[in-house]
């Protein structure tokens, strides 16, 4: 079992600035964020603990996927990041004004391990899962994978959940996206669609995020069909750096039974875990 590695960029702390607070619907948002130093570098699938600044609760940081990076005259200046209001800790993120200051924490994890020259490759999310892989796609585009080769599925309960993928539509990147309701797309799960297209074109490497059960049941797909597939986890976390032990995962790898989701991840080889 391998894990994917990535040259570590420099995690800063820091007082960023709300650039902007938009809702998308009433649940989610996006949020974008002007850092003084340390996102030039940053890679798709890394994220950042993030919390109002001068505010007591919540205490912790929370943890967000990097959505984009913000560009001022082709310089990076800040991060977007895709919110799903959850609980305490993003309501008040969602609550935030423009110029409002929030503690940063980041980059941190590891980032999806990107291979440019495979043929084909599907991007599976969950929901608000799609934040990393908005990135993701975005930068292989951009590296020159072409974009009719780089397929997303989209899925979620219904309409509502299938947010923040505008931009991969405009690019000429198929998008399916898939609802247990039937209000949006097919109806069904997402892992049924892929598992329906993949019989007509194999994709070389499959790259996910979302939830635990979805994701799991895509780590067989892949398995079964002998496709490499990396899913970006999600688990609750405290500090973001390996020293709380909140986000540990069982893997099947009996040398070592747990890994860190904050400092091992949160990019895995789908065979490592332990669904
Ligand atoms: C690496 C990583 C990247 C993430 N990226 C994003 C992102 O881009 N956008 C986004 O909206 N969310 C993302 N999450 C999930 C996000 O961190 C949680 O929704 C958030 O921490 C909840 O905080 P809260 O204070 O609002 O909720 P809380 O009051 O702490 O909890 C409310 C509910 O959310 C559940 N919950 C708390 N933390 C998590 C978690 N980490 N994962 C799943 N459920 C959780 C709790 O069990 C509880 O049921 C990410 C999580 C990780 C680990
Ligand atoms: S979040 Fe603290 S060890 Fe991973």
């Amino acid at each position: 079992f391998t894990a994917p590695t990535h040259p570590t960029n420099p995690i800063t702390r820091q007082t960023a600035t709300v650039l902007w607070n938009r809702s998308i619907t009433p649940a989610v948002f996006r949020i974008g964020l002007s850092c003084q130093t340390g996102y030039a570098h940053a890679i798709a699938g890394q994220f950042v603990m993030v919390r109002p600044a001068g505010q007591v609760t919540p205490l912790l940081g929370r943890p967000f996927s990097i959505y984009s990076l913000v560009r001022n005259s082709g310089e990076v200046t800040g991060i977007e990041l895709l919110i799903k209001v959850a609980g305490k800790g993003t309501g008040r993120l969602s609550g935030l004004k423009e110029g409002a200051p929030v503690s940063l924490l980041g980059p941190l994890g590891n980032g999806f391990d990107i291979h440019l020259n495979d043929d084909r490759a599907f991007l599976v999310a969950g929901g608000i899962g799609v934040a990393p892989l908005v990135f993701l796609a975005e930068t292989m585009i951009a590296g020159g994978f072409p974009a009719r080769q780089c397929e997303l599925f989209f899925g979620g309960r219904s309409a509502d959940d299938l947010q923040g993928c505008d931009r991969l539509s405009r690019m000429d990147m198929p998008v399916h996206r898939v609802t247990e309701d039937g209000s949006a797309g097919k109806t069904g799960r997402v892992t049924s669609r892929v598992t329906e297209i993949m019989t007509v074109r194999r994709p070389d490497r499959i790259y996910a995020c979302g939830p635990w059960a979805m994701l799991g049941a895509l780590a067989g797909i892949a398995e079964s069909a002998g496709i490499p597939c990396q899913v970006s986890v999600e688990t609750m976390m405290g500090c973001g750096m390996g020293v709380c032990l909140s986000c540990v995962v069982h893997t099947r790898d009996p040398a070592v039974p747990y890994r860190h989701v904050c400092t091992d991840g949160p990019v895995m080889d789908s065979r490592l875990i332990q669904f």
